[in-house]
């Protein structure tokens, strides 16, 4: 509801447009003086009278009703309250229709945002280092669609480099068709880990030999390539399906290596680049940092240089109004450097390149062995989740159906939560224990509150008691806090946006789960006082639910009926 607006139709024409009118409303600095307030001093010059006259006058001929209880003059302002029942209404009336499209705007409506992320390493593991930029990704993905942009997805594979050669040499010399197929990316990392530790000079000229012909399009090479590329894309696919991330486009590095050369000779026509030892430089010691490095002395690329590339195809490809980077904080320097480069080279869709940073995620000590060299894996992670998370359900309903699909929803969902609950920067210690506490600052918690609210709802289903078009009851202290916590979520949704924070999102489930349950445990939902006051209540309850249930989606965790 528009409450602006609202009191600015209520008010007789003052010499002003409506939109004028309603624009003037503010809000008072201090809430006890009310919701919303006039100030009157505008009209004051048009009646020519003192704007406490005004407002006195205004106050006597105001209509008030549920909406706006009062409206009361003081000095020359006219304040107004908002009708708690009122509140409620427009409140239960709004997300009993939208429901799954409660929080959803055209905010972004013809905008585009391109987001990189999750960006895996072709043959090399999906670790825990890869959890945030997925989740987080996947996201800020939902959210800005929920508001209308349209968004790119982009996994920007790390599919080029050295190690491709290495790789197809340990495979020459060990590997065979049959274990790699059967071990999949396992047996590819094992391979390229025994490379790393028994690599003699020989072995590593012949691995550089084999990254040679992958270049020079040697069919064989590049036929082995593609194979190890599948088999990763295999592995990681499962892994998103699971995750509930999705992409638009999985253009990878490889994918810029014919595109760069258009922008190397942009970068020499400003005269940007400089030869710097034999390797071709972007110099920014007048902005305090290293050179960006276009082409190394052997005229090879680097990282940096497909990503130059990346960022130019981007713009012309999606025209984009935003293009984010969800990488680690390790990245700081190179994303400055990028954005700096393309600054300097005059582009001034520069600004709209935003490296979305994010902290480490490690394990609470002991949780796992971090093997010296071993990394961990984040599918192990998510299995043992789920399999933690299976236990604790069977504690604690024994009875529970379909346990291995809510084990999987919650476990999987604890893992996801983990790494989206804290502000994005700080370093995260994952602790299983804490992830699976129903009583905690959890997924599980929320969660749990959906099953809670959604078992409320089918036993007033099986009763036969209609709920949906209740009347409204004046809320009383508990049902008013959480109606209020239920209204800010489409605020909320914008702020995570323009943050690129879904933490907020998090937090807010979990303070909104919190006002429910204070209002589930102190107001008897089905022992209500009056049958209005129960129907009230289950209209509340379904509302509730929703507002959770489309928090918890936008996250990327799902929500199991039961629990
Ligand atoms: N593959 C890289 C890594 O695992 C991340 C790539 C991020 N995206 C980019 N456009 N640089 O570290």
């Amino acid at each position: 509801m528009d409450y602006k607006a609202y009191i600015a139709a209520r008010i007789p024409a003052l010499g002003v447009e409506a939109d004028e009118l309603a624009a003037t409303v503010t809000v008072p600095p201090d809430p006890a003086l009310g919701d919303y307030a006039l100030p009157c001093f505008k009209f004051a010059k048009i009646l020519r009278k003192p704007p406490a006259a005004v407002a006195s006058e205004l106050a006597a001929a105001y209509p008030v009703d549920d909406v706006i209880e009062s409206a009361v003059a003081a000095g020359p302002y006219l304040n107004f309250r908002i009708g708690k029942k009122g509140l409620a209404r427009e409140t239960l009336v709004r997300i009993g229709s939208e429901r799954e499209n409660y929080g959803v705007s055209d905010m972004g409506k013809g905008k585009t945002v391109c987001i990189d992320y999750s960006s895996v390493n072709i043959a090399k593991p999906f670790h825990i280092g890869h959890l945030s930029t997925t989740v987080l990704g996947g996201s800020l993905y939902r959210i800005y669609k929920a508001l209308g942009y349209r968004v790119v997805g982009i996994n920007h594979l790390g599919d080029y480099g050295t190690q491709f050669g290495k790789l197809i040499s340990a495979y020459r010399r060990w590997g065979n068709r049959e274990d790699v197929e059967r071990g999949g990316i396992h047996a590819i990392n094992d391979l390229y880990v025994r490379f790393n530790n028994e690599a003699t000079e020989e072995m590593e000229a012949e691995a550089r030999e084999y990254f040679r012909l992958i270049e020079s399009g040697d069919a064989e090479a590049n036929a082995l390539f593609e194979w190890f590329k599948s088999l990763t894309m295999a592995y990681v696919s499962a892994i998103y399906d699971r995750l509930h991330v999705t992409f638009d486009s999985y253009a990878g590095e490889r994918f810029y290596l014919d595109k760069m050369q258009p922008v190397i000779d942009a970068l020499r026509e400003k005269g940007l680049l400089v030869e710097s030892q034999g390797a071709q430089i972007v110099d920014l010691e007048a902005y305090g940092m290293p050179p960006f490095i276009v082409l190394r002395s052997d005229g090879a690329s680097l990282y940096a240089t497909r990503d130059l590339a990346a960022a130019f195809y981007r713009k012309k490809t999606y025209d984009f109004d935003k293009c984010l980077y969800v990488v680690a904080y390790q990245q700081n320097l190179h994303f400055k450097q990028l954005f700096k480069v393309i600054e300097l080279m005059g582009e001034p869709w520069a600004k709209d390149l935003v490296h979305v940073a994010y902290g480490m995620v490690s394990l609470e000590e002991g949780a796992m062995s971090t093997r010296k060299g071993k990394v961990v894996w984040l599918e192990d992670v998510m299995n043992r989740c789920v399999e933690k998370a299976a236990k604790v359900l069977e504690e604690k309903n024994p009875n529970l159906e379909n346990k291995a699909e809510v084990a999987e929803k919650v476990g999987v969902g604890a893992v996801i939560f983990g790494a989206l609950y804290n502000n994005k920067i700080k370093d995260i210690v994952f602790s299983y224990e804490k992830a699976l506490n129903f009583d905690g600052e959890t997924s599980v918690y929320v969660q749990y509150t959906c099953a809670r609210a959604a078992s409320v709802l089918a036993k007033a289903k099986e009763g036969g008691i209609a709920y949906m078009d209740a009347a409204i009851c004046t809320p009383n202290a508990q049902e008013f806090e959480l109606l209020k916590a239920l209204r800010e979520f489409p605020d909320v949704i914008v702020s995570a946006a323009k943050n690129n924070e879904p933490s907020l999102i998090a937090r807010f489930a979990v303070d909104t789960a919190q006002k429910f349950n204070k209002f589930y445990i102190e107001c008897k939902i089905m022992q209500a006082e009056t049958e209005e006051r129960r129907a009230f209540r289950l209209r509340l309850t379904d509302a509730a639910l929703v507002t959770l249930s489309n928090a918890l989606t936008l996250l990327g965790i799902g929500i199991p009926e039961k629990m």
